[in-house]
């Protein structure tokens, strides 16, 4: 398949990172077809599309595009709670929750739905990519094709390669990436490939370090900004990503690698039991609420 033959793009999933991928796609001209599991979701995910905090209200306003334009966009994205919907999509990319069985019956489905030269793309933080292309028959067609959050902003796509995927299919997703500004780095498969395996463990020795009560929540944020330059802290960050995500994550990297430095503390467990998930639809709060912590974003 060429890049060319990319005409209609299928986004599994309108959550947090569905949703801001499914906006990138119909941005750049490409036909975008959402799928969720309801109708309400589909239009909580459309609403952020157009007036989240990283949606198109906020271009219209900064003057990067026009009123017109903004409404083209919407009008590219089309919204469906029948997988059969994706049936002439040339590139799905899956963005639903990180649980391997999920993950596993949706390509399964959807390797039956789908046309043969369709490439299936999975946005996983970590499940490796050699497992979920196993639930298909086109390995050659199946990628891992990780964006970051909020992937409107966001510039890299790291792009795992697994044992069978095709340079032609990298050079399709290459291709499409960059087509979106976005910059594609490959790398090879592997749990939680290059940037969650970093990243994770940075996470997990934060609230570790906040457990064993040596610096609080806040001040951790801090002086990570402070003292490495980061953007955000790591309870900031884990906020925006959804800490159902992080101890999803967690868990698997724990599970395939053994490696105590990945594994959840009983800190993450607790909020996420207690329905804390972060800034997503439907959390009660993340770290800083639970704690009733009053967060001092500014601060760099
Ligand atoms: N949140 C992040 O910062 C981030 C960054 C990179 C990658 N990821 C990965 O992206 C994927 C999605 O994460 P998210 O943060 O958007 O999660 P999310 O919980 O915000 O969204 C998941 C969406 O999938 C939907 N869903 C549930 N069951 C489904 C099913 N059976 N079929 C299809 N959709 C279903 C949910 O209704 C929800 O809208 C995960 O694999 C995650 O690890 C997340």
């Amino acid at each position: 398949m060429n890049p060319s033959d990319v005409t209609k793009v299928g986004v599994i999933g309108s959550g947090v990172m569905g949703h801001g991928i499914a906006m990138s796609f119909a941005r750049y001209g490409f036909p975008t077809v959402m799928y969720d599991i309801s109708e309400d979701l589909l239009k909580k995910g459309l609403e952020s599309i157009s007036s989240g905090k990283f949606g198109l209200q906020r271009l219209v306003s900064k003057g990067t595009i026009t009123e017109d334009k903004k409404n083209e966009i919407i009008g590219r994205i089309s919204i469906t709670t029948k997988l059969s919907d994706l049936k002439d999509c040339g590139l799905v990319v899956e963005a639903a929750p990180e649980i391997r069985s999920l993950k596993a019956k949706l390509f399964s489905e959807l390797d039956s739905i789908c046309g043969q030269d369709a490439i299936f793309a999975s946005n996983t933080s970590g499940i490796m990519i050699s497992e979920l292309a196993s639930s298909t028959r086109r390995g050659d067609r199946f990628v891992g094709m990780h964006w970051f959050n909020p992937p409107q902003v966001m510039k890299l796509v790291e792009v795992v390669r697994g044992p069978e995927t095709s340079d032609s299919t990298l050079e399709v997703i290459r291709s499409v990436s960059g087509a979106m500004e976005k910059v594609p780095i490959v790398v090879n498969d592997g749990p939680g490939f290059f940037t969650t395996r970093f990243i994770n463990s940075w996470l997990m020795e934060a609230y570790r370090i906040f457990e064993q009560g040596i610096a609080g929540i806040k001040e951790i944020d801090q002086m990570s900004k402070l003292a490495f330059g980061f953007p955000m802290g790591p309870f900031e960050l884990s906020d925006l990503i959804g800490l159902d995500t992080m101890l999803h994550v967690a868990d698997y990297m724990f599970e395939e690698t053994k490696d105590r430095a990945y594994s959840a503390p009983t800190v993450l467990k607790r909020l996420v039991l207690a329905g804390y998930l972060g800034k997503k639809a439907g959390s009660k709060g993340g770290w800083y609420d639970y704690y009733g912590i009053q967060a001092d974003r500014n601060q760099k």
